[in-house]
């Protein structure tokens, strides 16, 4: 098969030897969106059109297929965020403007349609590559046109051809967008492009930031209003690791500022760059807002990184939407309350632990559990989650109250991915001597939020069958624990 084949060539064959090789997966996750087959990346177009929530995301269905590629967006519906009901592939590399892949975009609901705005991408000869930014309208009946010509051809002067991944918004009777770029000297930067109707773009320049040499390119940029600040999310890729910042091979973060001067194109940051999540696996986020709410999708995987699951002819998926929150200088990120619709508890206990006891309960793969833990002491809490009975395989959370940090390990969750990048992350460093944790399991990941969101990690992991068990250590004084656990029937 050639290097880039279009959706309609793939013969059915293929397809059913691929489908075949994914159904052997252990690791198919219960309530995240993957793709049926494949390699699933960014998420694009989040909106809510016409009574549903609609989510489309970066899709190469032919990735683990002789190495033929073909990037599109699929398509997904749900009336609750929770819930998603496949559609199938939704913008196809079908055009000479997109012969390499229709990358990542936005969407905005205008006129009884969705406005889709995304970046074409082509190679030429001798290994470069020409972006276009181009504009389809998809309507009632889930039909995909495609304007014939792009918005913007190329890219400008002073960057290079890493211009891409447009997310739109409209202000007034104007429409705006944030693309990200890569200038000349190879730093990361986004620009502001403006339209009046949503079709025709112009660029308007460079957004002005305190980051001018910041990775050498910035992906997937977001921008939103919050009634007291805006917030500008980027992907800088190549941060050097300090300080338990930047551990992941590319990050995915926000800064807070005011509202962005157009005219000017500044973005004045009131708080330094911050990474949206914690965790090993996080990147690409983009934000949709419905009825006042903003919420967050992204990609759980990460850039250049393999999964085991690439063995039964697929890898990725993506986050639990998140709704944030902008409180005190501080985005917070909640997950949904549609969760509960689908939660039976089966565990809801308090009790203390005194110095040296264990705590056991049964956990499914696809469980949420609440933990909210006092202490009166200054040792460790050490929660295994997914352990096998031996413990010989887990996951693992530890309270460090001497150190006044909260550590996820993952060096004996399963198969060990990424080990390269360090198998621990300090994921809270403000412990406080009451913590909550709400613990989102599926087959294949965990997502950790801290107090109420303040601090989120997410990492995909990738256990044995026989990893369904929880245990909660304590190390020093009494420890007093309220826990619930709950199965997520999605
Ligand atoms: C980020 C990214 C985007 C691009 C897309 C292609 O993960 O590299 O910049 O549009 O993926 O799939």
């Amino acid at each position: 098969m050639k290097r880039y084949t279009s959706y309609e060539e793939i013969p059915h064959a293929v397809l059913l030897d691929l489908q075949e090789k994914v159904e052997q997966s252990p690791y198919r996750q219960h309530f995240h969106v993957e793709g049926d087959m494949g390699y699933v990346n960014d998420p694009n177009g989040c909106c809510y059109y016409n009574g549903q929530y609609h989510l489309f995301h970066q899709w190469s269905p032919l990735n683990y297929a002789k190495q033929s590629w073909l990037q599109g967006w699929y398509h997904l519906v749900s009336d609750d965020l929770v819930k998603w009901e496949r559609i199938g592939p939704a913008i196809i590399a079908d055009t000479k403007y997109e012969t390499h892949g229709s990358y990542s975009g936005s969407a905005l609901v205008e006129n009884d349609q969705i406005l889709l705005f995304y970046t074409g991408n082509t190679r030429i000869e001798n290994g470069g590559r020409v972006p276009y930014q181009l504009i389809a309208t998809m309507g009632l009946e889930g039909e995909i046109i495609k304007e014939k010509e792009p918005t913007i051809i190329g890219f400008p002067k002073g960057y290079t051809a890493h211009f891409r991944d447009p997310k739109m918004w409209k202000s007034g009777s104007d429409y705006y967008a944030v693309i990200g770029a890569q200038r000349e000297n190879l730093t990361g930067a986004v620009l502001l492009l403006h339209s009046t109707n949503g079709f025709e773009w112009e660029i308007l320049g460079e957004v002005h930031t305190a980051y001018d040499d910041f990775g050498y390119m910035w992906e997937c940029p977001n921008y939103i209003e919050f009634e007291e600040a805006s917030v500008l999310i980027y992907c800088p890729q190549g941060l050097e690791a300090f300080n338990n910042q930047y551990q992941n091979i590319h990050q995915c973060g926000y800064m807070i500022g005011n509202k962005i001067d157009k005219e000017n194109r500044l973005f004045s940051d009131k708080y330094d760059f911050q990474e949206l999540d914690k965790g090993f696996d996080f990147y690409a986020a983009q934000v949709m807002e419905h009825e006042g709410k903003k919420i967050m999708f992204a990609w759980m995987g990460l850039p250049a990184t393999n999964y085991p699951t690439e063995e039964f002819a697929y890898s990725g998926c993506l986050t639990m939407p998140r709704e944030l929150i902008l409180t005190d200088g501080k985005l917070y990120q909640k997950p949904l309350i549609a969760f509960e619709n689908y939660a039976k508890e089966r565990v809801n206990e308090e009790l203390e632990l005194s110095p040296g006891e264990t705590f056991e309960e049964i956990l499914s793969f696809n469980s949420r559990l609440q933990l909210t833990i006092k202490k009166s002491h200054n040792g460790k809490v050490t929660i295994d989650l997914l352990s096998d009975a031996l413990r010989e395989n887990y996951t693992r959370l530890t309270l460090d109250y001497k150190a006044n940090k909260i550590i996820l390990d993952r060096e004996k969750s399963g198969v060990l991915i990424s080990e390269e990048f360090g198998v621990t992350r300090q994921i809270y460093d403000e412990l406080s001597d009451s913590v909550f944790l709400d613990i989102f399991i599926d087959r294949s990941s965990i997502e950790v939020f801290i107090n109420d969101g303040e601090c989120v990690a997410s990492s995909r992991i990738f256990p044995k069958e026989n990893q369904t068990f929880l245990f909660v250590d304590n190390e020093d004084g009494n420890s007093f624990l309220n826990i619930a656990v709950m199965d997520l029937i999605i």
